[in-house]
């Protein structure tokens, strides 16, 4: 969704809308056990001991977030992300030798999961006479890697998974991330591949009980969700690297606006995405330059990601130098 729509509103007015979605929003399940985990994660990853990426951790956020329509929620209004780009993007970072945050929306795509058949639990076992339970022989390969890569991160301590649904938990979140990554100033990065809602229910106004639909037409004002990327770049986490998405399904507008939010929200990098052909080609853009990155075509189990988690961990090494000279 479109986050330099809101160019106007002055700062103030601004904080005075985030303290009032944070004061309503429902209170976050667990609050302080995720602090704990974040702190412990970032206590551990932050001790710097050479190489490129160590010491450095990279917050991806992935898939999209719902809004809800009543509080015992049966209808909510849900924002288009499968959870690919991020889920890809965060193997690609802990090859780079990042440790990585990924702030997920439940159900939506996991990484090393990627090469699993869809349905992976009735597909890729079998139950043997003795009704010993093992991998069918056709998926034994992609299930051993996938599970042997995924435990190697998350037991190594390099891959922190936190689910959120809707709105009011990936901004909390969020948020929660960026205090616990202050300390690492310059070698924390953001990555926001996930698609945040920009208009939502605010808790205090939202129904009980499922809407009725004898009651006729539905009539609903949805409020603008404050534009959080601002205080987090400015506020929550001065000094790390940024990187947002632009995302529009009409090519001739998308530089133009990834330009906008780039100046807007100040981010190191906007990466912007056509839909329909967002995993053959992005373009990186920054404030001096915009470089095409592709999928290699003459393979078939390419990802884009690869590239581009290339060119970005590049960037962020000279953000990183600069800063230090
Ligand atoms: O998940 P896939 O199916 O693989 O598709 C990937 C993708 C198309 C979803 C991804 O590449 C992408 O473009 N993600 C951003 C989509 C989007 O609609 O962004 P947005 O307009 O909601 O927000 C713009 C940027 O600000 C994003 O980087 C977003 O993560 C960030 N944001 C926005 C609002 C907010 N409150 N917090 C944020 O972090």
């Amino acid at each position: 969704m479109d986050a330099a729509t809101n160019s106007e509103t002055p700062q103030d007015t601004l904080y005075e809308e985030i303290k009032s979605f944070f004061d309503s929003a429902p209170p976050l399940k667990d609050g302080p056990g995720i602090s704990k985990k974040l702190n412990e994660f970032i206590e551990r990853n932050s001790q710097s001991t050479g190489g490129e990426g160590t010491g450095r951790v990279v917050c991806v956020t992935s898939g999209g977030t719902t809004v809800p329509l009543e509080k015992r929620c049966v209808r909510y209004i849900d924002n288009f992300s499968s959870g690919h780009r991020g889920a890809a993007s965060t193997e690609y970072f802990l090859k780079a030798g990042y440790s990585v945050i990924f702030l997920y929306r439940r159900g939506s795509c996991q990484p090393f999961c990627r090469s699993l058949p869809e349905d992976p639990l009735l597909e890729c076992f079998e139950v043997s006479k003795e009704l010993n339970i093992q991998v069918h022989q056709s998926h034994s390969e992609a299930v051993k890697r996938a599970i042997g890569e995924h435990c190697g991160a998350v037991e190594g301590g390099l891959l922190l998974k936190l689910p959120f649904t809707t709105i009011f938990e990936y901004l909390q979140i969020l948020q929660l991330i960026a205090m616990s990554m202050r300390n690492l100033q310059t070698r924390a990065m953001f990555y926001l591949a996930a698609a945040a809602s920009d208009f939502y229910v605010p808790w205090k106004s939202m129904v009980e009980h499922k809407i009725q639909s004898a009651s006729g037409p539905l009539d609903m004002q949805l409020v603008q969700v404050p534009k959080t990327l601002s205080v987090l770049r400015n506020d929550w986490a001065p000094m790390a690297f940024f990187i947002s998405f632009k995302l529009e399904t009409d090519s001739n507008i998308l530089l133009q606006k990834a330009d906008m939010a780039l100046k807007k929200y100040k981010m190191h990098v906007v990466v912007a995405n056509e839909l329909s052909t967002r995993k053959e080609k992005v373009v990186v853009v920054t404030s001096s330059e915009k470089i095409s990155v592709l999928r290699d075509s003459t393979e078939a189990d390419a990802d884009i990601e690869n590239p581009l988690i290339k060119l970005l961990v590049e960037k962020h090494s000279s953000y990183v130098e600069d800063s230090n000279s």
